[in-house]
């Protein structure tokens, strides 16, 4: 049995992550901003006893440092931490309002970034420890080069910040055995992808744990997409 933690988990991906995983056994801790109004992970800690429901504004870090240190205190190990809250702003760089720019950075990259570090301990009692960074290809500068699409500008910068965590993450905690990869859900119907995407949300945790299941030490710093193979950076 693995020990994961799962950042934004009351809805979309993350709450779908924690049903995927408690059926399989594993022991979840789920990150949530307001634990109290949670009702999708309530109703799922009544069905498994293998649940942990926690309180986790990743925008907040006295939130960050709460949360690991109750975890610290268990002296608990983290194999895998899904590094998965997140925000998008559909508005392009004409439009996009400072005010907006800043909290989409500050939710997808600042918070990841905290979490990463406040997690430490716990990912250093694991045996095999891995960090996934919920990225996206709107994050992949190649991959907009050879587009004319304007887009979210802060979102793309988010996930391309995000991407050089990973990378730097990856290089750095590598000699610690923690190994950090970024990875895509694809284009998932929640309510941040809408009702148009590719994927149910069922399909794509799905997708991301197949992805995950296999991954070696070659993939430490990689940025993959929901069918494991490697998207540019
Ligand atoms: N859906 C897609 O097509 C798609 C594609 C590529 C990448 N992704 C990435 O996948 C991840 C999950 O996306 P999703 O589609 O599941 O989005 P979603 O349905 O909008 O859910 C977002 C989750 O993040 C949480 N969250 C937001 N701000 C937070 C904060 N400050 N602290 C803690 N939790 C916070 C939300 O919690 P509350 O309920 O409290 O708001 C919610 O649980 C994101 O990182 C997203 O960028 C999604």
């Amino acid at each position: 049995m693995n020990t994961i933690f799962i950042s934004g988990a009351s809805r979309g991906i993350g709450l779908e992550l924690c049903k995927q995983l408690l059926n399989r056994d594993e022991r979840v801790f789920a990150g949530c901003r307001d634990p109290a109004n949670a009702k999708n992970l309530i109703t799922l800690s009544s069905q498994y006893s293998n649940l942990e429901i926690v309180e986790l504004d990743v925008n907040d870090e006295n939130s960050v440092y709460n949360c690991f240190k109750q975890l610290n205190l268990k002296e608990q190990g983290i194999d895998k931490l899904y590094n998965n809250a997140g925000i998008i702003d559909w508005s392009n760089l004409l439009e996009v309002t400072e005010d907006s720019f800043s909290k989409v950075l500050q939710t997808n990259l600042l918070g990841a970034l905290l979490v990463l570090r406040h997690a430490l301990p716990c990912l250093g009692r694991s045996a095999s420890p891995w960090v996934y960074n919920m990225s996206s290809r709107l994050g992949s500068v190649e991959l907009r080069g050879n587009t004319h699409l304007g887009g979210a500008i802060a979102y793309q910068c988010s996930k391309a910040g995000l991407n050089m965590l990973t990378k730097q993450a990856s290089i750095d905690l590598g000699p610690k055995g923690i190994k950090v990869v970024s990875i895509t859900p694809g284009w998932v119907r929640t309510d941040m992808g809408g009702a148009d995407a590719k994927y149910n949300v069922s399909e794509s945790v799905t997708n991301i744990l197949r992805v995950t299941d296999h991954l070696n030490l070659g993939h430490n710093g990689c940025f993959l997409a929901e069918d494991g193979t490697e998207i540019p950076w």
